[in-house]
Order: C-alpha cells, then structure tokens, then sequence
C-alpha cells in the first residue's frame, strides 16, 4: 500500500504541471527539513519566508556562508532558478548542496516560494 502510494505520487510529480499547488508539495518533501517558512530560521538552514524578492542571504539571525553572504543583489525569479539548478555553480562553497534538476520542478518551487510572503 505504501510503495503503492509511493508510486503514484512519483508519477504525479513526473506529471509536472508548474502550479504553486505542485510547489508547495515539492517543498514539503525537499526543502521543509532545513528551511522554515516562518520569520524565525531553523539550525539547518535560514527562513525562505519572503525570499523571493528579499536580499540574497537577508535572513535575520542565520549564519550563511561567506559564499553566499558575499554574492549581493537580491532573489530574482532567475536568480532562484539558477541557485536551485546549481547552487555550488550560484554560490562556490555555499552550504547548501541541494538541487533540482527539473526545470519543471524548480519553476513550482519558486512560485509557491513567492506565494509565501
Ligand atoms: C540539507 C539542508 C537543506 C535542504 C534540504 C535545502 N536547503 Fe536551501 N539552504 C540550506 C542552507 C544551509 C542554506 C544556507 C547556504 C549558505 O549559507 O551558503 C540554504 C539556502 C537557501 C536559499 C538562500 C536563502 C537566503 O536567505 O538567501 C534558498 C533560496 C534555498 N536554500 C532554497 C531551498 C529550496 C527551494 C530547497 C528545496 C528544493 C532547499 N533549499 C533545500 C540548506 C538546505
């Protein structure tokens, strides 16, 4: 029953449709078990609560990287993408290693990320 429901939601994310809806559930199964979406950061990772739009490494009381606290500028709709596509490509020692390799994927996580304010 599990592998079952394993296997359909594997098939509807494959499905790939970028709605925030989508998003909301691949950030739930990559990206919740470091990156709180409330104002305070967790110890793995920092607030992605207003990212998109905000000033790269701009969460207060989180200690980034040197990498990623010395890119300046701010999170750009293409700027999130190409950190999530790469971000040891976005950001040489950042200590974030994970990606997403679909386009599609990236595209629904980024939109849920600006729907949460
Ligand atoms: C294993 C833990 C971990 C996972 C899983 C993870 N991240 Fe991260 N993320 C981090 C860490 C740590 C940083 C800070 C990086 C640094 O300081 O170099 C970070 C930084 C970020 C930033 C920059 C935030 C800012 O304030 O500038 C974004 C955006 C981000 N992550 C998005 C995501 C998304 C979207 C996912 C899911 C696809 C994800 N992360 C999965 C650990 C993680």
């Amino acid at each position: 029953m599990r592998l079952l429901t394993t296997i359909t939601l594997a098939a509807a994310l494959l499905a790939g449709a970028a709605s925030a809806q989508d998003g909301a559930a691949l950030f739930n199964a990559q990206c919740k078990s470091c990156h709180t979406l409330t104002a305070a950061s967790g110890p793995a990772g920092p607030s992605l609560k207003g990212v998109a739009g905000r000033k790269i490494a701009g969460a207060p009381g989180y200690a980034y990287s040197k990498a990623l606290a010395g890119k300046g500028g701010t999170w750009s709709d293409a700027q999130l993408n190409a950190f999530l596509s790469g971000p040891a490509t976005f950001a040489p020692g950042t200590k974030m290693f994970n990606k997403v390799a679909d386009p599609k994927a990236r595209a629904a996580i980024v939109g849920y990320l600006k729907t949460q304010k």
